[in-house]
């Protein structure tokens, strides 16, 4: 265990001094999972009024994946983030399932996860909307620091069962897929969370739910307006809490929601898009799933080395927020 520094976070009512140990938080396997069904913007013009050239220029989507459920994505995400960290199922200390679309409302969904996967561990569903991925990191460095060794993140969504293909509003929007890490102590020191951010305000409850069994509602534009505010904030918390600045940063991992809301968000915090990684044109917003879907993808890249300052950047209904700046280490690092 490694000692760092007092660190100090003041950012509205929220003041706190903490002394921290951290065990480090290497990402020992990242993998993902995308079902093979595609709908293209052209699918969607047969069932509403819309056009590819309207949704690529106000959303920066070319596509979506369907099919699937949100446990057997999971399943498949988790298997190949296992497969790269070359762990057993008897080496996962706890699942944590971030999901919107759960495959039933009660048991959650994270228990059949496991049974796929044939762990033998604690399982539960984090239900943050998109944010959910990024609470799960915040949540699992805590169970790492409590004596955890290893911990299964995954992000899982099949957002088809939840999502009207006629609406314009949002069915050019959503889409299914997952993405994993295992997430593990690192006694090297090459690792670690070094500041994050997580917030939450119902007042914006409305703006965007699924009643039991209906679709996703959307007000769109305040979706947006929150979206981008968000974003701003929770960023500007995770970095003070770290002690770093924006020109730190090697890579930033936005939730994939709308091109236009991540470059609404760059252009007051100061990001380049040079420094993002994206896969919205492929995936659409695939909510929980969408940072750990593109940090597979960058890994693959080689856009990540080991010892690079990487932030995850999640926001979603709720309204929720989450932030994690961690120092990266982990395979294809
Ligand atoms: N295709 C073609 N035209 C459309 C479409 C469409 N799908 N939707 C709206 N239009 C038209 C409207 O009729 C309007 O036409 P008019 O000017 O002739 O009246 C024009 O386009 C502009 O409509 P707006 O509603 O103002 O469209 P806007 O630019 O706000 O884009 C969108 C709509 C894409 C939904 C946008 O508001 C958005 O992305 N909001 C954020 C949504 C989001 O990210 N949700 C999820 C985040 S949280 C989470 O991930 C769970």
């Amino acid at each position: 265990m490694v000692t760092i520094a007092k660190t100090s976070i003041a950012e509205g009512t929220r003041t706190r001094e903490l002394l921290m140990q951290h065990p480090g938080f290497r990402f020992a396997g990242v993998g993902s999972y995308l079902p093979d069904e595609i709908v293209t913007n052209d699918d969607l013009t047969k069932n509403m009024d819309t056009s590819d050239e309207w949704i690529r220029e106000r959303t920066g989507i070319g596509q979506r994946h369907v099919g699937g459920t949100t446990s057997s994505l999971a399943a498949e995400a988790a298997k190949r983030a296992m497969d790269r960290a070359n762990v057993e199922p008897a080496d996962i200390d706890l699942l944590l399932l971030a999901t919107t679309s759960p495959d039933f409302i009660c048991p959650g969904t994270a228990p059949a996860v496991a049974q796929l996967l044939e762990l033998d561990c604690g399982a539960l569903d984090i239900q943050a909307a998109c944010s959910g991925w990024v609470y799960g990191l915040v949540m699992a460095n805590g169970l790492l620091l409590q004596g955890m060794k290893r911990i299964l993140v995954v992000g899982s969504e099949a957002l088809d069962q939840i999502t009207d293909y006629t609406d314009r509003n949002t069915g050019i929007l959503f889409g299914n897929g997952a993405g994993a890490a295992v997430v593990e102590v690192d006694p090297s020191g090459a690792s670690e969370l070094l500041g994050w951010d997580m917030g939450a305000d119902g007042n914006y409850v409305s703006i965007l739910y699924a009643e039991h069994g209906d679709v996703l509602k959307m007000d769109g534009k305040e979706v947006f307006r929150q979206a981008v505010t968000a974003m701003q904030r929770s960023a500007r918390n995770a970095l003070k809490m770290a002690n770093l600045t924006v020109e730190d940063i090697d890579l930033v991992i936005p939730h994939q929601a709308n091109i236009r809301i991540v470059e609404a968000a760059w252009k007051r915090l100061g990001f380049s898009m040079e420094k993002t990684g994206m896969r919205l044109e492929e995936t659409g917003n695939t909510s929980a799933a969408s940072i750990p879907l593109v940090l597979d993808k960058v890994l693959d890249e080689g856009r990540i080395s080991e010892g690079d300052t990487v932030m995850f950047l999640g926001f979603g209904g709720g309204m929720t927020w989450a932030t994690t700046i961690v120092r990266y280490a982990g395979e294809r690092a």
